[in-house]
């Protein structure tokens, strides 16, 4: 069969028919730029930001784990620049008055908005003659900030003045300090961190990839000014090694060496990686030299001294900081987007997600071949408790004939289905059937449990 493309939406009414992502609040209508995890999707979102910190901190002697607290003193966003520059272009149907993201309408069109300021943006959709999606005219642009904003405290004045963080970032450099204090670690080093953040986005959409609430993985590593150069192409071959670690295709993955224009406020240089999902080439993640920016914002706002002192000399600095960046939404449309196959078996259609083994949400599913034979069934929960110690991700399924079965576990990508059958209460021995090629094969429970 020919190999089909991806299309996003094969990949969303998957995701809600079986059980691993839904819209935030659906039960409501919604609201627009969130989504829930379901059974499925949350052990697959797990598995690749466990297999992200394995790789990235468990597996290192130079990084170490934080996970700091999502509100933070108003002046940390003071300091970062994110109050006065974490803006996005906006403009707005002058009719029924829907906003967009001018930098999209652009896109949309066939027009890269890369390297325009927001005058350029502008002057290209009056040149290109370029309405709202709703065929109205568009006004001008303004700048509009994505922080979400609150109160901390049961007084609502401009001192209790909050946000939920847009980049977990911050956190790990607001605890730079506590760390060297504690640990004293020799540079290079890093501190990691994954969680939530929040963006209002003007336009969230692409399902999970622009969305307002999201988590991020993300490194600061620190190191001496002079060295930045050497750990920054250290970090990006880490990255790729993380990213064929996930099973994506090489030649899906592509690097972006990002113009100054286009860099944000705080880096000198910035490499996105992009990936070529259902919707097109986009931003996967990206990895940035940001120099001393945050430390030194740090110290001259709060006066404290963010030098590092090198062991055993008197030599000190504010270190400098590259910083690979990663969301973990991004990571699963692409894991999800690699994984979804169709093909054709027994003349009939058939999808399935071929997750690399160690992501896949269900290890094993076990079924008795006949869920009304008693002796089937109580050896098949033999089996199945047996593995469920082992490996934890194993289903227990025992609904439709085996052939259903066998469908509804190749569309939630579980590797190996086992089946327990009359010949096991003679020879000992299990159906193992493979997802990706259908075979099946005679197994010997030992053997199964040596596995
Ligand atoms: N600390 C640097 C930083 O936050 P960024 O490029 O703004 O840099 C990093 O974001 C990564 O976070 C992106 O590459 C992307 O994977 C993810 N990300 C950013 N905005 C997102 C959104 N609205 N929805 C989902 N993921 C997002």
């Amino acid at each position: 069969m020919e190999e089909k493309t991806v299309k996003l939406d094969d990949i969303v009414s998957l995701a809600k028919r079986r059980g691993f992502i839904y819209r935030g609040s659906d039960v409501y209508g919604g609201l627009s730029g969130t989504w829930d995890y379901g059974p499925l999707g949350v052990t697959l979102k797990r598995n690749i930001m466990q297999l992200w910190w394995k790789m990235f901190v468990e597996a290192r002697d130079d990084m170490y784990g934080v996970d700091a607290a999502i509100l933070m003193n108003q002046k940390v966003w003071q300091a970062s620049g994110h109050v006065d520059t974490f803006v996005d272009p906006l403009c707005e149907d002058t009719v029924n008055h829907r906003r967009y993201r001018t930098d999209h309408i652009l896109k949309d069109k066939g027009i890269d908005p890369a390297g325009m300021t927001m005058e350029q943006m502008d002057a290209a959709i009056v040149e290109h003659g370029l309405k709202s999606p709703d065929g109205n005219p568009l006004s001008a642009s303004r700048t509009f900030n994505m922080m979400f904003q609150t109160h901390v405290g049961a007084t609502m004045d401009e001192k209790s003045v909050s946000y939920l963080r847009p980049e977990t970032a911050q956190g790990i450099f607001t605890n730079f300090k506590n760390v060297v204090d504690n640990f004293y670690p020799d540079l290079p080093f890093g501190l990691a961190q994954q969680g939530k953040a929040f963006r209002n986005e003007i336009s969230p959409r692409d399902f999970v990839f622009r969305s307002r609430e999201f988590e991020q993985m993300e490194i600061e590593y620190f190191v001496h000014p002079d060295k930045w150069q050497e750990s920054f192409e250290a970090l990006l071959r880490d990255i790729h090694e993380f990213l064929d670690a996930l099973g994506l295709p090489k030649d899906k993955v592509h690097e972006l060496e990002v113009p100054e224009e286009d860099r944000a406020h705080y880096s000198k240089r910035t490499i996105d990686i992009e990936f070529d999902f259902p919707i097109g080439r986009e931003e996967l993640l990206g990895l940035a030299y940001r120099t001393d920016f945050d430390l030194g914002n740090i110290q001259r706002v709060s006066g404290k001294s963010m030098e590092y002192t090198v062991k055993g000399t008197n030599e000190k600095f504010v270190p400098h900081v590259i910083e690979p960046s990663f969301g973990v939404e991004r990571a699963l449309m692409a894991v999800l987007s690699t994984a979804y196959r169709e093909d054709e078996v027994n003349g009939e259609k058939r999808i399935y997600m071929a997750f690399p083994e160690h992501l896949a949400p269900v290890k094993y599913a076990v079924s008795p071949l006949l869920k009304n034979k008693p002796e089937l069934v109580e050896k098949a929960h033999e089996v199945y408790t047996m593995l469920k110690k082992k490996h934890g991700n194993v289903m227990w399924d025992d609904n439709g004939n085996i052939g259903k079965r066998y469908r509804r576990q190749d569309e939630i990508g579980t590797p190996y289905c086992v089946v327990i059958d009359f010949d096991t209460l003679e020879d000992g021995t299990v159906t193992v059937r493979d997802r990706d090629t259908t075979e099946q094969r005679r197994v010997s429970i030992e053997e199964l449990a040596a596995n």
